[in-house]
């Protein structure tokens, strides 16, 4: 019997979040996992409650589920925490496409990946959206890597036809051939954890014609798709310039039918309120991505105001646009970003730490379309879950200070590392 085939029952402390971001606390539950499956959750369990496989938690140790990242990219690892002196467009031709040519060399894209899930995983990320390389044979890799390490995944190959002087692109011909083998090459894997997602890096990587295209498919094999949107002024007078015809950035996209309910739409800073009431009816999401916001000096995203319209939120760390791959940071940046707002806004109300917690698990999996399948412990979901020690590192004094159980979530949370992420599991297999 494989790890997640077998039956276990966990019991311990637990929090998460309900679909309307309010907060659970549960001092002594049991939650029962069959085939990585939750079949069963209990609070203050009797022992005929108790089946299977038994783990039984400390008092001083708490599950909660597994953190989503919403929007990073793979490839760019190596160029973590290079090259903020210089703002998004001129940061894309100056670090980031260079690093991204490099994955012609498989050997390269296999040693970058296996770092990159790891640490991911390490970092807490059960389940990650990925934009991999312009290259399927290296975002195939990428495929496999995260296939063979358990984690659960969207993996992009990117779409890019125009033309540029350093050959970093791919003629629409070639591009629609290579999407179409790629989405066959992950559905071959036939790992159930992992899907493709279609990829137009953004408006100014692609033609028209082949967001048409890359549109078509999507709706013909109900396929995630992601991009970016509206994550620097400079960049959205390109767009406007490249396509006047369309009235907006988002109507670029729209006319390709690329925003759907199972797209999600990083950084969208700038959108303005016709952008976001058509986000809305499509029932896309926006992905809050705030270290990479402030490290390109992109702007402040007002997430306030798009949770008030009821646009999906999640959260990405943007490696490497954020020096981070840790979901804990994004959070603290999401609540930085939040606080400078508040301080320079009129009514206006900084995110809590419950705010970004849901932000990080629920939240994100609904901005995934994946909130029938994880996020939280509801009966039916799969078990996706960290378990949390804040006495695995000296600096948070738990001992010293007898924190209530919510009290310990704050502190994870504000302060907090990886050392605290003692335990990882994805589908119900042990992963960390
Ligand atoms: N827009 C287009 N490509 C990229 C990218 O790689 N990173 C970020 N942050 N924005 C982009
Ligand atoms: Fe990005």
């Amino acid at each position: 019997m494989s790890a997640f085939e077998k039956e276990q029952t966990f019991i311990g402390s637990f929090i998460h979040t309900n679909d309307r971001g309010q907060l659970i606390i549960i001092d002594h539950g049991a939650i029962h996992v069959k085939e990585g499956k939750i079949c069963n959750v209990v609070i203050n369990p009797k022992p005929n409650d108790i089946k299977g496989d038994v783990t039984v938690f400390d008092n001083n140790v708490f599950l909660i589920p597994g953190f989503i990242d919403c929007h990073i990219h793979a490839v760019q690892f190596p160029n973590l925490g290079v090259g903020y002196d210089k703002k998004l467009l001129e940061w894309l031709d100056t670090y980031t496409f260079p690093l991204e040519k490099k994955y012609t060399n498989k050997k390269f894209a296999e040693q970058v990946f296996n770092i990159v899930v790891n640490q991911t995983l390490m970092q807490g990320t059960t389940t990650a959206c990925y934009f991999a390389s312009l290259y399927s044979e290296a975002s195939v890799i990428l495929g496999q890597v995260v296939a063979s390490k358990g984690q659960r995944a969207l993996i992009g190959k990117l779409s890019m036809d125009a033309v540029r002087d350093d050959n970093y692109f791919e003629s629409i011909d070639t591009s629609v051939k290579n999407i179409k083998k790629f989405v066959e090459e992950i559905e071959v894997l036939n790992s159930p954890l992992i899907k493709p997602i279609i990829t137009p890096r953004f408006a100014l990587s692609c033609s028209m014609a082949l967001m048409q295209e890359l549109g078509k498919l999507a709706a013909e094999k109900s396929l995630h798709i992601q991009t970016h949107i509206s994550e620097n002024t400079d960049e959205i007078k390109a767009v406007k310039e490249k396509f006047p015809e369309y009235s907006s950035y988002a109507a670029v996209y729209d006319e390709a039918r690329l925003i759907t309910n199972k797209t999600v739409l990083a950084h969208g800073i700038y959108l303005t309120d016709a952008e976001i009431t058509l986000i809305k009816k499509r029932g896309a999401s926006v992905i809050h991505c705030p270290s990479s916001n402030t490290c390109l000096k992109s702007g402040l995203c007002d997430v306030q105001k798009l949770r008030k319209e009821e646009i999906k939120i999640g959260l990405g760390t943007d490696v490497s646009g954020g020096p981070s791959c840790s979901i804990l940071d994004a959070m603290r940046s999401a609540l930085d970003v939040s606080s400078h707002l508040s301080m320079i806004k009129d009514n206006y109300e900084a995110l809590n730490y419950k705010d970004v917690f849901y932000l990080a698990t629920l939240g994100g999996a609904a901005a995934l379309a994946m909130d029938n399948q994880v996020g939280n412990f509801e009966i039916g979901k799969e078990f996706d879950a960290l378990l949390v020690d804040t006495n695995a590192s000296p600096g948070l004094l738990n001992d010293l200070q007898n924190n209530t159980l919510e009290e310990r979530f704050q502190k994870f949370i504000y302060s907090g590392d990886d050392r605290n992420i003692v335990q990882v599991y994805v589908n119900g297999r042990k992963v960390k």
